[in-house]
């Protein structure tokens, strides 16, 4: 390589760090959830995320997903920890899912279409950095993640009627050992507590 083109390479490399850290430094770039990625981001962002859940789950064992008693016990679970974001049949919207960014996909709707059954397994168990979703498998076993799974394969095929009898037949059992051995065992009470503004806001919000 010639002088000057390694002259070259080096002041665009210190213009760029420069820049980089200048945008950085500057608060440039918009943190906000109300500011939208750009379209390239998004596709990479995406595009790593889906190459890692793909890696991660690739020798996972799936069990029969189509056991209706696995269905039942998912039922109560989704409602009490899922719902409030991914929505479900006969709740068309609520805080949590319009105010995210990247919104959560409404599960009712495309089931398991986005990722096969292990891959969803994974997500649910470990959560996703840098989005609302947090990682289940902290205070729930594999197999209530298995029986939640089971629940969302099932669920573009359950009307709003009989999702309010299967979320009330069964009980919601998540954590290890129920919420008296949790580390946070008041957390219903708490959230109560906080979510009381919103009663009036009509039928149509879950907290
Ligand atoms: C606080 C909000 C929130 C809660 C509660 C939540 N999620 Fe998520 N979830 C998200 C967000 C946001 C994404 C999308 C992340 C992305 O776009 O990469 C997501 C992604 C997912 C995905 C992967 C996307 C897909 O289309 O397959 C699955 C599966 C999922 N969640 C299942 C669940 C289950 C099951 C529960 C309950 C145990 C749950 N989530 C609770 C916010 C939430």
């Amino acid at each position: 390589m010639k002088i000057s083109n390694i002259k070259t390479l080096i002041l665009f490399i210190g213009i760029s760090t420069v820049t980089g850290f200048g945008i950085v430094w500057f608060g440039i770039f918009n943190i906000a959830a109300t500011d939208k990625h750009w379209d390239i981001t998004t596709n990479l962002l995406e595009l790593v995320r889906d190459r890692s859940i793909v890696s991660n789950a690739a020798d996972l064992q799936v069990p029969d997903l189509g056991d209706k008693n696995r269905i039942a016990k998912g039922a109560p679970n989704y409602a009490a920890m899922c719902a409030q974001c991914h929505l479900a049949p006969g709740i068309k919207t609520s805080e949590l899912f319009e105010g995210l960014y990247p919104q959560p996909p409404v599960l009712y709707k495309h089931g398991l279409d986005a990722h096969k059954p292990a891959e969803t397994f994974w997500v649910i168990k470990n959560g996703l950095k840098m989005t609302g979703m947090p990682s289940w498998g902290i205070y729930n076993s594999d197999d209530q993640i298995w029986d939640m799974i089971a629940f969302i394969k099932a669920l573009k095929d359950i009307s709003p009627d009989e999702y309010q009898k299967m979320i009330k037949a069964g009980k919601h059992t998540h954590a290890k050992g129920g919420h008296g051995a949790t580390a946070k065992p008041d957390h219903h009470e708490k959230s109560k507590a906080k979510v009381s503004h919103s009663d009036d806001h009509g039928e149509s919000h879950q907290h």
